[in-house]
């Protein structure tokens, strides 16, 4: 294992006003999100609306990295230029979604576990070689009026997470580790602190014991936030205060970055949210953002699926990539919503 190589890409990704944009959803995601916009999913498609994101002008400053799809990181540009190359030309990081989805739990209903360690090593390799020089898996876990999620399953996830990350060291790529806690439910804020909390002290016992290099690494963690059906939402200074709580119990100094997931709430939320944590002061690591729906989501609604919309589009992601920056420094404030 290199560790200073995993080290220097795991610093690269978060280094100062940088994060990650999660650009690897899967064909039935990316599906979804076209259907909202009445854009057919062909594979054409796909490719053109990657090359959108990859190509606007300007998201340099503040993207580390880029997570890619299996489909699109063995595509290229309209001028042939594969993208895992382009974005590695222009100083953003590529890397790879290699979990294979979060499936029903045997024995454990209403609780999912994350596939995809059969033949992990082999996959991990080709997409080395195909210029990937990270790597993300996702656990998926719920939150429900009892007893869900339960300790096994926690750490049933935890150990395929630390089973993951400990092959794409070996492999030389710098694992994300993603445990996400839904928002989906009617669970308050302090539920989510504690199943959390819970998930984090699983997941870092897992690592450990697996042997996994803390400062090659990267968390992906959910903030610690009210259920979206809950009547009572904590306000952006409770949110950040109840993040940075959790994250300072349970990660350790060693990991460079967190870099958080939006996980459904709005682009303005996660930025505005993310912007609180910085604002309280420096922490044992980069506070960062690696979002999928809260970058994204407003590119969409300019494009369209039309090439006379492209420019407002890229422009669209860019906007959101300099507020995120800017929330990376404390220094974001949501009236530059309508200014920027
Ligand atoms: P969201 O920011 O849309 O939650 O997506 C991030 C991601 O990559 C989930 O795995």
């Amino acid at each position: 294992m290199n560790t200073d190589e995993l080290r220097s890409v795991a610093n690269a990704i978060v280094a100062r006003q940088k994060g990650v944009l999660a650009a690897d959803e899967s064909n039935p995601t990316i599906k979804k999100r076209f259907d909202s916009i009445q854009v057919e999913s062909t594979e054409e498609n796909r490719r053109r609306y990657r090359e959108i994101l990859f190509t606007a002008e300007g998201i340099e400053r503040t993207l580390g990295g880029v997570i890619l799809f299996d489909e699109t990181l063995r595509q290229r540009t309209r001028d042939g230029i594969p993208f895992p190359r382009l974005l590695a030309d222009r100083g953003i990081v590529p890397g790879i979604k290699v979990d294979q989805g979060a499936k029903a739990l045997a024995g454990h209903s209403g609780e999912k576990v994350t596939e995809g360690l059969d033949g992990l090593r082999d996959r991990l390799a080709e997409y080395r070689q195909l210029g990937a020089q990270f790597a993300k898996w996702r656990a998926v876990i719920e939150i429900d009026e009892r007893d869900i999620p339960s300790a096994f399953g926690l750490r049933a996830n935890a150990h395929a997470l630390a089973r993951y990350a400990a092959l794409c060291q070996e492999a030389g790529l710098v694992p994300i580790v993603e445990p996400e806690v839904l928002m989906d439910g009617a669970h308050g804020i302090e539920r989510c602190e504690a199943v959390t909390a819970q998930a984090l002290q699983a997941v870092f016992a897992e690592l450990d014991a697996h042997g996994v290099l803390f400062e090659g690494m990267l968390l992906k963690p959910n903030m610690v936030i009210a259920g979206k059906k809950c009547a009572h939402q904590a306000g952006v200074e409770a949110v950040a205060e109840a993040t940075l709580r959790c994250l300072r119990r349970y990660v350790p100094a060693a990991v460079p970055g967190i870099v958080f997931l939006s996980g459904g709430q709005s682009a303005e939320d996660a930025t505005e949210h993310l912007n609180a944590m910085n604002a309280l002061g420096p922490q044992p690591w980069q506070v960062s953002f690696s979002y999928g729906r809260a970058l994204q989501a407003p590119v969409l609604a300019a494009w369209q699926g039309r090439e006379d919309r492209v420019a407002a589009a890229q422009q669209a992601l860019l906007k959101r990539c300099n507020l995120n920056g800017l929330a990376r420094d404390g220094q974001y404030a949501r009236a530059m919503e309508s200014t920027a």
